[in-house]
C-alpha cells in the first residue's frame, strides 16, 4: 500500500465505515459460523469487528510487517495471523465456515491471481460455507489514490461470472456506491477439493479440536 492508503486504512473513520456500513449489511445475509478466514486484513478494520462474531478468526496477510502488527494487537486471543499469499492458502479443503475479503481484491495485480484467490476461498470453505466480500469500485479518484500502488479494480459484471465459474453458487453481487458480494460453496462440496496440493495441510486449531 502507498502512504495515503496505509493512513486511510488504519484510520478510525475507515474502521467505522467497514464496521458500521459494510460488515453488518453483508452478515445480514450470511451466517459466518464458528471458524472464519479473513484474507488481506491489513491494519485490521474488519478483523476487529469479525473477531467478536466467530469463535476463531484466522487472517492471512501477504505483507509481513502488516501481519506482525496485527499479531501484536491480538496476542493470545481468538485471532490467528498467518503470513502469506491468499492465492496459495496452506489449509486443507473444507476448514472454514466462512471466508471474508474486504477492500483487498483490487490490490491483487492480475485477474488470474484474483481468480486463484477466489478458487482458494472456495476450496477452504466447508460445503455450504459462505464467502463475503467488499471492494472499491473503479473511479478516477481511486486510480489517483493508488499512485505507485497496485490498482486492479474488480468489474462487478466480471465478478459474478468468475465466482460462478470457480464453483460458487447462490451468488449476490451488490453495487451501491461500493461493491459487495456474497457467494456460497455448494452444499454437495466440490470434487476439485480432492487431491489438492494443500490436502496435507491442517485446519486451524479450533476445527482440528472439534473433529
Ligand atoms: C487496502 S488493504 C485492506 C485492508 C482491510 N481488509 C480493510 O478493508 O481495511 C488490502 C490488504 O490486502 C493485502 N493483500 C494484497 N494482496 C494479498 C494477497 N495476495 N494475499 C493476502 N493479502 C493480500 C495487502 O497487503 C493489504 O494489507
Amino acid at each position: 500500500m502507498n502512504e495515503d492508503h496505509a493512513r486511510v486504512c488504519s484510520s478510525p473513520e475507515w474502521a467505522a465505515h467497514i464496521q458500521d456500513e459494510i460488515l453488518p449489511s453483508l452478515t445480514r445475509h450470511a451466517d459466518l459460523g464458528a471458524d472464519m478466514l479473513e484474507i488481506g486484513p491489513g491494519p485490521g478494520a474488519a478483523t476487529e469487528w469479525l473477531r467478536h462474531q466467530v469463535r476463531q478468526l484466522t487472517v492471512q496477510e501477504v505483507d509481513p510487517a502488516a501481519a506482525a502488527a496485527l499479531a501484536g494487537k491480538y496476542p493470545g486471543g481468538n485471532v490467528r495471523v498467518v503470513v502469506g499469499d491468499a492465492a496459495d492458502l496452506n489449509f486443507a479443503g473444507g476448514c472454514f465456515d466462512s471466508v471474508g475479503s474486504f477492500t483487498m481484491l483490487h490490490h491483487v495485480p492480475t485477474p488470474a491471481q484474483q481468480n486463484k484467490i477466489l478458487a482458494e476461498a472456495l476450496r477452504v470453505l466447508r460445503p455450504g460455507g459462505v464467502l463475503i466480500g467488499s471492494d472499491s469500485l473503479a473511479s478516477n479518484d481511486l486510480h489517483h489514490f493508488h499512485a505507485g500502488d497496485t490498482y486492479n479494480p474488480v468489474d462487478p459484471a466480471w465478478l459474478l461470472g468468475r465466482l460462478q465459474t470457480v464453483g460458487f453458487d447462490s451468488i449476490t453481487v451488490i453495487v451501491d456506491g461500493t461493491l459487495k458480494f456474497i457467494a456460497r460453496k455448494p452444499a454437495g462440496g466440490d470434487p476439485r477439493d480432492a487431491g489438492s496440493t494443500a490436502e496435507a495441510a491442517a485446519c486451524p486449531a479450533s476445527r482440528v479440536s472439534r473433529t
